[in-house]
């Protein structure tokens, strides 16, 4: 019998702004889920969240995609919406649901989903991720160094279980076309898409010897998906780990280095990806309340929960990042964070025009009237004297 972990996420308003979500909502969504345990649906269930946005972790035997376990999902962040986050007027009610036409599937409607279901083998570490203020690709690097960089993960060179490689299913989500590389032949090309984390983003990996699922990505793009700035896509992540996977220290290696990602304040910034402690794991409502978000709404930062899986069951969390080597990488991000923030809006602090398109950026720079420089040369005199720069008022300000 196969097991399926899904991990499907939303943010459905946050406390203050977009800080952190508000525990009333954590606890409503574990007394659902309790009750689809009861039920039969789910075999087991934890409720998390990392900044703003409030992950759904669920096992059951249902395989990916199915109507239930996604309508379930949805109602949760559906009602919660309405019964809290309204209520509370939480700031962003209802943010992530994009959609209002639930037909059996939440993908492309706004939440988040990471989905694997295979045979559990006779002992099964998971790692869970979720990540808040940044995209999707920010799990490339790690992702690449935890499965391709020997300098990483040891076990590429040390066990022959591994020392094969992994196949990359890398998907360019402007295109909606997917790329199926094998490190380490194609190593170089792998890094060529990956480099480019805004459009190609590594969405499953495989062990090649007998090809194994080890990892998982979500990948929906929610200005793709609204065709308007609605911030970053706070993506989550599964990964299996240990006897012939890379162990679980190695698959946490690869965040000790705080990486550059896109996203943070607006989703128009660029800063580390600080690897975040939980602030508290409460065993009896299945609830791990994550880290919040603060300087400059942020900086993006990633948590990792820990669990052994048996027949569905999950044994765990256990928070990860909590460990005082961690401390240190959590100091270095708040380094580059100090050193990058002092940039203000200039790039390559803000991020570069493509991808400000889908933020506010443009309403304000479309007032603007410039001069064709000629003509500004032939009476530069002119233009200098006048009292109101001709070019600032032509279009007024949009100030709403
Ligand atoms: C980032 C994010 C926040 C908001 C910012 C401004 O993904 O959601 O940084 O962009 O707090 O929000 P508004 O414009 O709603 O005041
Ligand atoms: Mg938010
Ligand atoms: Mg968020």
């Amino acid at each position: 019998p196969k097991t399926t972990v899904s991990v499907i996420k939303a943010d459905i308003g946050g406390i203050p702004g977009h800080a952190w979500v508000h525990p009333k909502i954590l606890e409503y969504a574990s007394s659902r889920l309790r009750e689809a345990v009861k039920s039969g649906l789910l075999i087991d269930y934890y409720v998390f969240n990392v900044g703003d946005d409030m992950s759904l972790l669920m096992t059951h035997t249902k395989g990916i995609d199915n109507p239930e376990i996604h309508g379930l999902a949805w109602s949760v962040f559906k009602e919660a919406t309405e019964n809290y986050a309204k209520k509370f007027k939480l700031y962003g009610a209802g943010q992530d649901l994009l959609k209002d036409s639930f037909s059996g599937n939440v993908r492309g409607l706004g939440p988040q989903v990471a989905e694997m279901e295979f045979e559990e083998r006779p002992s099964e570490p998971l790692i869970i991720f979720a990540a808040d203020k940044t995209e999707p690709g920010a799990y490339n690097l790690p992702m690449y160094k935890i499965f391709a960089d020997p300098f990483n993960t040891a076990g590429l060179v040390i066990d022959p279980q591994m020392h094969g490689g992994f196949r990359f299913e890398i998907i360019d989500v402007y295109e909606g076309k997917v790329y199926l590389l094998d490190a380490p032949e194609h190593i170089y090309t792998i890094l060529g898409l990956i480099g480019t984390p805004g459009r190609y983003i590594i969405r499953r990996v495989y062990r090649r010897s007998d090809l194994t699922q080890a990892a998982v990505v979500s990948v929906e793009r929610l200005n793709l998906i609204a065709g308007r700035y609605v911030g970053k896509d706070d993506p989550v992540a599964i990964v299996r780990a240990q006897h012939g996977l890379p162990a679980v220290g190695e698959v946490l290696e690869a965040f000790a280095l705080p990486h550059l990602v896109e996203g943070w304040m607006r989703g128009s910034h660029t800063g580390p990806l600080m690897p975040g402690k939980f602030v508290s794991i409460d065993p009896a409502n299945k609830i791990a309340m994550g880290p919040k978000m603060t300087r400059f709404d942020g900086p993006p930062k990633v948590g990792a929960l820990g669990f052994q899986l048996h027949e569905g069951y999950l044994e765990g969390p256990v928070d990860m990042f909590d460990d005082p080597a961690f401390d240190f990488s959590r100091q270095i991000a708040a380094f580059i964070t100090d050193y990058i923030r002092r940039m203000g809006p200039i790039m390559p602090h803000r991020l570069p025009p493509e991808e400000m398109e889908y933020t506010t950026l443009p309403q304000i720079l479309s007032t603007l009237k410039p001069i064709p420089v000629e003509e500004y040369e032939r009476n530069r005199l002119k233009y200098i004297s006048e009292k109101i720069s001709p070019v600032a008022i032509a279009g007024g300000s949009t100030g709403d």
